[in-house]
């Protein structure tokens, strides 16, 4: 990864989520930068459209990242040389303060956010420590960096992304392999975000209203993600590296 314009040359980089938002928009920047693409999403349809409409060395993997059987065929696709991970895949909550959570919200939520983006993480990382070399790109929140953004369930996930990132880069940054996390404000992506409580909503109104900077584009979050994976970002590790317009100085 060393040419300034083509970062990614020769590079197999999984991205998951890579069907839609942040993860199409990374998707698309690496193959722009000659980099093998391996794009995961559960959706098949979506993933379609990628292949269809975005040139450069693209494998389309549907697979979900909560299912063994989805790790393994990410993981089948993939070979035996991966230089990056961008772990973007993940879901929204309906703002649900603690008392009001469904299990079935607090399962799905938890499972997609960072469980999966564990056990995809574990099954990638040998392969990276076998070359001493490797950067995983982990998608937190400004939920993960204050309770004011989204409901409970989400809130937790994110803040446990931030713990699973500097732990991740605590164990592994001396073997070679990076672990970074971006944390966005809002962006303008397909990811769906009902209000499914009126405490919530009452509560949480005012503070996404206000103070809140203006959405963002997915390509901005895919130029940090690129970065961190990049050999740019080679002295790098364990930041959690807020991309939100400047909303975590507030
Ligand atoms: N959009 C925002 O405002 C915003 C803000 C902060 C953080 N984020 C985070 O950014 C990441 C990307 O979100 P986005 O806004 O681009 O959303 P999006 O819905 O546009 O894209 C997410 C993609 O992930 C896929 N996906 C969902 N569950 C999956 C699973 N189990 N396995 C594989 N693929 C799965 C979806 O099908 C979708 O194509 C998420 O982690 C999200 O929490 C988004």
């Amino acid at each position: 990864m060393t040419h300034y314009a083509h970062r990614f040359s020769g590079c197999t980089v999984i991205v998951t989520g890579a069907g839609a938002g942040i993860g199409r928009a990374t998707a698309e920047r690496l193959a722009a930068e000659e980099c093998r693409v391996i794009a995961v999403d559960v959706s098949a349809e979506r993933l379609s459209a990628l292949s269809a409409e975005v040139d450069g060395d693209i494998v389309a993997v549907t697979a979900d990242i909560t299912d063994p059987d989805g790790i393994g065929a990410i993981l089948a696709a993939a070979g035996s040389r991966v230089d990056g991970l961008a772990n973007v895949a993940g879901i929204m909550d309906g703002f649900e303060p603690t008392a009001e959570i469904a299990d079935s919200t607090w399962d799905r939520v938890l499972a997609v956010n960072l469980t999966g983006m564990m056990k995809l993480t574990r099954a990638v990382l040998p392969i990276m420590l076998g070359r001493g070399s490797g950067s995983i790109v982990n998608v937190g929140s400004e939920a993960g960096l204050r309770g004011s953004a989204a409901g409970t369930p989400y809130t937790t996930s994110k803040h446990a992304v931030n713990g699973f990132t500097v732990s991740t880069a605590f164990f592994y940054t001396p073997k070679g392999v990076r672990c970074n996390a971006v944390a966005p404000g809002p962006v303008a992506t397909s990811i769906e975000a009902p209000f499914r409580s009126e405490w919530g909503q009452t509560r949480l109104g005012p503070f996404l209203q206000t103070n809140v900077p203006p959405v963002a584009r997915p390509e901005e979050l895919a130029a940090a993600i690129t970065w961190l994976l990049s050999d740019d970002a080679s002295n790098v590790s364990g930041a959690i590296l807020a991309v939100d317009g400047g909303w975590a100085a507030i």
